[in-house]
């Protein structure tokens, strides 16, 4: 990883996570060295955004697959002839927004996907903000005792839990792939990240049903004190989007929380998800 960052101006967007790439076009075909320092700042920051992105789909496509190999979301098809690229939609006359809770992209899967790509198509005039929050810091700001309690356990996610899932119906009836049922997985609590080695608490509301080897009741408290601590003010970052930014994030060292704010208003954004491996 470039600690330099010499082909791209790099801008912080809080004091734990995200960052600006600013002067990037994708449109214009970046180079290697290009590619390679938006990578670092993507490890560095666990979320960007590249704004004024005026891209076709085959040309967001051909950026993505430079940070990954893409793959398929498990409930929603993908766009005619983009079958990679999925539309995140909330309609005027819609109340639920898709992924509407705090999270990291499909947990439940034993394989889930390293980062994922989000392009602003179009914006209601005021909100739809998303939130995202830093997982490594909420891990590292824990008492050294929870941190050893959980560096040894595991947690069971769910793609039935209710609070992700009622935030897919909307689609899932005009779009839904066919025959996809329950996905479930087994993950370490805490997970260190293949590239940059840190560790980051790896439960989420959305998802994660209950600790391996207990209880729903037993794991209840412990996961809501979880769920509290790491989205704390101090660990987030907040990113207002406007048509043609472009945000990549990392799912395996943050969650994020879209913002139910803007009922009457259409927002539409195109999503890429990159293959991830097993949690360790
Ligand atoms: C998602 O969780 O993929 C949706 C995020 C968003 O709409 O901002």
């Amino acid at each position: 990883m470039v600690e330099d960052f010499n082909r791209i101006t790099v801008e912080p967007l809080a004091g734990s996570i995200g960052a600006e790439i600013k002067g990037v076009y994708i449109s214009e075909s970046p180079d290697l060295d290009v590619i390679s320092e938006i990578r670092s700042a993507f490890l560095k920051y666990n979320v960007i955004i590249l704004r004024d992105q005026d891209i076709t789909s085959d040309q967001y496509m051909n950026f993505a697959e430079k940070f990954g190999d893409p793959s398929e979301y498990p409930f929603i098809q993908g766009l005619p002839n983009y079958p990679y690229i999925n539309p995140i939609i909330k309609l005027e006359d819609e109340k639920v927004n898709f992924g509407g809770t705090w999270h990291t992209d499909t947990a439940y899967l034993n394989e889930p996907p390293l980062g994922t790509m989000l392009l602003a198509k179009e914006v209601p005039p005021t909100g739809g903000d998303t939130i995202f929050a830093n997982l490594y810091s909420a891990y590292e700001a824990l008492s050294e005792g929870l941190k050893e309690v959980l560096n040894s356990m595991n947690a069971i996610h769910s793609s039935l839990k209710a609070d992700a899932s009622k935030t897919r119906e909307d689609r899932i009836k005009d779009n839904g792939r066919k025959g996809a049922g329950e996905f479930s997985s087994c993950n370490p609590v805490i997970r260190t990240h293949p590239e940059t080695g840190k560790k980051a608490i790896y439960v989420n509301l959305g998802h994660t049903v209950r600790f391996d080897g207990w209880t729903e009741e037993e794991s209840r408290p412990l996961l809501e004190f979880l769920y509290g601590h790491c989205i704390k003010p101090e660990f987030t970052c907040r990113i207002k989007w406007e048509v043609g930014s472009l945000v990549f994030w990392d799912n395996r060292c943050s969650l994020h929380n879209p913002v139910n704010d803007y009922h009457g208003y259409k927002r539409v954004m195109h999503r890429i998800t990159l293959k991830g491996d097993t949690p360790v």
